[in-house]
């Protein structure tokens, strides 16, 4: 399938809404994945396609996540708004024809993000959040750093992500907090021998 075909699948299962925000994080992947040095063929299928899974009804997921006991743990099934993301993977592959582990891994990771993210994992994680019909409080401030660098932009949406679970009372995926001890491990240098904790 090529990108124009991607294209009118996609605008025929998404809400007009949801088809427009995919555009949007589409074209702030491309851009991001040429400021940042990754591929920009990837960047825009896995921005495109990030949120494919968002048509499926309740039963349609169930359905899957019974033909694919992979997919999601009891944490994303209790987490169920990130559950799209690990859906959307399988979707992409077998309705859009997506074999390539980078782009399937970014769709992946999209809600959550994760202890290891890649270049493309990253872009399309705060391409996510700060395409342009995105409005919410502090989406200026991750605005400007992915336009300057993507280390400081994805640590910002992982923070803003966190702060907005915790004043909603929501549950915080373990990948999230996962995400954010990696990024400060790496950030300060923290050396982890083997039954060292953090605390
Ligand atoms: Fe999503
Ligand atoms: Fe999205």
């Amino acid at each position: 399938m090529d990108k124009e075909q991607m294209r009118e699948k996609l605008k025929g299962s998404l809400k007009h809404k949801r088809y427009e925000h995919s555009l949007g994080v589409c074209a702030e992947s491309v851009r991001m994945a040429e400021l940042f040095g990754a591929d920009t063929e990837k960047a825009y299928i896995a921005g495109l396609l990030h949120d494919c899974a968002k048509c499926l009804s309740h039963d349609e997921e169930t359905e899957l996540c019974e033909k694919y006991p992979d997919i999601a743990d009891q944490m994303t099934m209790l987490c169920h708004p990130v559950l799209h993301a690990p859906l959307g993977a399988v979707v992409a592959r077998d309705e859009y024809g997506v074999t390539d582990p980078d782009i399937l891994s970014a769709i992946r990771h999209h809600t959550t993000a994760c202890a290891d993210m890649k270049l493309l994992d990253k872009i399309i994680y705060v391409a996510d959040m700060t395409e342009s019909h995105r409005d919410f409080d502090g989406v200026d401030k991750l605005r400007r750093l992915a336009h300057d660098d993507l280390e400081d932009a994805y640590k910002e949406a992982v923070r803003q992500t966190l702060l907005h679970n915790i004043k909603k009372d929501s549950l915080i995926h373990p990948d999230t907090l996962d995400a954010w001890n990696s990024i400060i491990i790496n950030n300060k240098d923290i050396k982890l021998n083997k039954g060292d904790s953090l605390l």
